[in-house]
């Protein structure tokens, strides 16, 4: 691997920051699975979001090549902190740009910013829910109503 790649990938693959999981359930989780169709290559990104809406805490798992884990760690170091305005704006050239991707890997770094992407989306859609009023009961008339054309 190592005659292939530029140091900064290297750094990342052998000293992977922010792995892990957090716990998909708990309310201010959003969590981005995403896959490249081409290779096979999958990965997911999960963030913690506080009141504040911004970014407390990332973890990522990446089943793929050397510059798929090394665009998400530099994804996970680069969003915490962030608004979640301003970690979807995390574009993957400047990704590869940092870690010197060639041509070829553009996409392994596309990945890293569809699972933020994907991520924020899904943390969206959850605290949607959450805010949502609850569907009332049908009223009694209609209930009664109901039973009058039934
Ligand atoms: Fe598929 Fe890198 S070769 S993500």
């Amino acid at each position: 691997m190592k005659r292939n790649y530029h140091e900064k990938v290297i750094d990342h693959y052998e000293n992977p920051r922010n792995v892990g999981n957090l716990p998909k359930g708990d309310f201010d989780v959003g969590t981005g699975l995403v896959g490249a169709p081409a290779c096979g290559d999958v990965m997911k990104l999960q963030i913690r979001v506080g009141e504040d809406g911004v970014i407390s805490e990332v973890k990522f798992k990446t089943f793929g090549c050397g510059s798929a884990i090394a665009s998400s760690s530099y994804m996970t170091e680069r969003v915490k902190g962030m608004t979640l305005e301003q970690a979807g704006a995390v574009k993957n050239t400047e990704i590869a740009k940092e870690l010197c991707l060639p041509p070829v890997k553009l996409h392994c770094s596309l990945l890293a910013e569809d699972a933020i992407k994907s991520a924020i989306k899904d943390y969206q859609t959850k605290r949607a829910k959450r805010t949502a009023p609850a569907t009332p009961p049908p009223s009694a008339s209609a209930t009664a109503q109901t039973a009058v054309h039934a």
